[in-house]
């Protein structure tokens, strides 16, 4: 199951988007610009569209060969207008196309939700294996969860789409994660934007998360160990 977020916006639509936005945050494009952005995004939304089939066809395999299925559900998006505007002016870089094109590699983004621990190590081991697809970058947050508890395995691939003009080399962000480090992430996710929370309130949340990321990872571990002891998959023996 894939859950869509949003996806590429027509020439029109973006323009309307950016006319809508703040006059001091409004990138100064002209048409040209707004259409090789608005072909830069469908080629974003081609990557995210060929990793999420590969994962796919990964978790069918799986389904086929070893009655398991890996992937419990996937969510795919692109980044919105707004959003990648945002982080340009974070990162301090002018709002133009080769910003986006060398600095952000999380414009077309795919969160794979696994049942277990071993699947995310076996998934994400085979998709990156693949000889088409190269591996940009890797946090493991699995093994060094963030001090937070925050945990997910990050990988950035540059996939090949192929357009009239060749192969474009594109960046997608993968966010490999459990079940559970998903709830978990979810929660923690709307905490960090509930600022009207005085701050020992924050701090008291904040504490007995980094409790349940704990907690959570010794009930996947046992689950984990009961699952491995029935099913008939390959074991990740490094994980
Ligand atoms: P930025 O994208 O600029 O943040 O830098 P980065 O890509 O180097 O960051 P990183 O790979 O650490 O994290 C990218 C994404 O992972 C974020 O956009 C979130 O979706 C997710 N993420 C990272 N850390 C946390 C966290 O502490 N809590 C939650 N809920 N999500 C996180
Ligand atoms: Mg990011």
């Amino acid at each position: 199951m894939i859950l869509e977020r949003n996806s590429a916006m027509s020439a029109s639509e973006m323009k309307q988007r950016l006319s809508d936005l703040d006059e001091k945050d409004r990138p100064k494009l002209d048409i040209d610009e707004i259409t090789e952005f608005v072909n830069l995004m469908q080629t974003y939304e081609g990557a995210m569209y060929e990793i999420s089939t590969k994962l796919d066809v990964l978790d069918t395999e799986f389904q086929v060969r070893f009655s398991h299925n890996p992937i419990h559900h996937m969510e795919r998006r692109l980044k919105s207008v707004d959003s990648l505007i945002g982080k340009l002016h974070r990162k301090n870089l002018p709002v133009t196309i080769p910003s986006v094109r060398d600095h952000i590699f999380d414009v077309a983004g795919v969160r794979v939700i696994c049942n277990y621990r071993d699947d995310v190590y076996s998934v994400s081991r085979y998709l990156s294996d693949q000889s088409d697809i190269q591996v940009l970058r890797v946090k493991d947050y699995i093994r060094n969860p963030k001090m937070n508890g925050y945990r997910s395995l990050h990988v950035i691939y540059a996939v090949p789409v192929f357009l009239t003009s060749g192969p474009h080399y594109t960046p997608v962000e993968v966010q490999f994660r459990t079940i559970a480090m998903d709830y978990w992430a979810s929660l923690e996710h709307q905490l960090r934007y509930k600022s009207d929370l005085p701050d020992a309130r924050l701090a008291e949340h904040s504490q007995t998360l980094l409790d349940c990321a704990r907690s959570l990872q010794n009930i996947e571990v046992q689950m984990q160990s009961i699952h491995r002891d029935i099913s008939g998959s390959p074991q990740e023996q490094d994980s």
